[in-house]
């Protein structure tokens, strides 16, 4: 029988609406090492602007997987379309930012290979309900780096505009959807023993992975704009560090463990979304998503 009932999501207020921004990235007006605590900052966000649209790509792909599989819950079918429909606005987006990496001569498509090669490999050897947990781990990852992004914006020190914006923006959207991956996995595959021991296990291989990967493409975009190895320790004070990007965060991130676990017990986010929507996104966004940038283009673009 089809239930009536509210997400998650919708019982918090929050409606997951898909915007197309028109930042734009021009090599006059971004310099290479753009972010004011210098280049291994730049580095760190550029190695993960690079990774992100083939990340967003196997998200989209598995959480196509489980829309025709939840035809009882229609308000959370309707959430993953729109869910869908915002990752692949930020896969193209990143695109034309990386596209812009590639310009200045850095390692755009070297670190978007490798991250494409990894998640084939993962696709190919894993069953559908473990890749399903990765996608729940990843975007519990992403919506507490989110919160980050908008709740403390000063990570971004005295960045250039259009890519404070970008990840805020991003962030903003992944606070908007952070709870949809984690309510249709268990739509699908239940609360049960077997459920959540497949989500401990899927979280430590996507930690160890996303680990991984931003070190190696930090390191590879450092050596393109001819960083030195000491400034690794800066980078570690930046993640870790007092007032640091991760710092504090450690019991959010690793609530996930819990057996109990969802995404809304960890900060609501209701109230900086709040607070930042109406300074960060322009109407004219969600216009672009829904005319310009259609679901179906979004996600053909997203999957290139
Ligand atoms: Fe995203
Ligand atoms: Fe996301």
């Amino acid at each position: 029988m089809t239930e009536n009932k509210l997400t998650t999501t919708q019982e918090r207020g929050i409606t997951i609406t898909p915007r197309m921004p028109d930042f734009s990235f021009s090599a006059e007006e971004v310099p290479a090492n753009w972010h004011s605590e210098g280049a291994i900052i730049s580095a760190f966000w550029n190695g993960l602007s690079c990774t992100t649209p083939a990340l967003e790509a196997f998200f989209i792909r598995d959480m196509r997987r489980l829309e025709p599989l939840i035809t009882d819950f229609p308000e959370l079918q309707k959430e993953l379309k729109a869910f869908v429909h915002q990752e692949a606005c930020h896969a193209a987006t990143h695109r034309r930012w990386n596209r812009l990496l590639a310009d200045w001569g850095g390692p755009e498509e070297r670190v978007e290979n490798r991250t494409k090669k990894a998640l084939n490999f993962i696709e190919r050897w894993t069953t559908s309900r473990f890749r399903s947990a990765m996608v729940v781990s990843g975007e519990h990852f992403v919506g507490e780096l989110g919160n980050v992004m908008i709740s403390r914006p000063e990570v971004f020190g005295t960045t250039h505009e259009v890519m404070r914006d970008i990840w805020v923006w991003h962030g903003m959207e992944e606070c908007e959807h952070k709870a949809v991956a984690f309510d249709a996995y268990t739509e699908v595959y239940g609360k049960g023993l077997w459920s959540y021991l497949t989500r401990v296990a899927a979280f430590f291989t996507s930690s160890a992975l996303v680990t991984y990967a931003m070190f190696m493409s930090t390191r590879e975009f450092l050596q393109t704009t001819e960083g030195e190895s000491r400034e690794w320790r800066q980078l570690m004070r930046y993640l870790y560090g007092k007032g640091g990007l991760m710092s504090g965060r450690a019991g959010a991130f690793l609530a996930i463990l819990k057996p109990s676990f969802h995404p809304w017990d960890y900060g609501s986010n209701k109230e900086v979304l709040d607070k930042y929507s109406n300074e960060i996104f322009d109407p004219a966004w969600e216009e672009k998503a829904a005319r310009k940038l259609n679901r179906t283009d979004a996600i053909a673009m997203a999957q290139k």
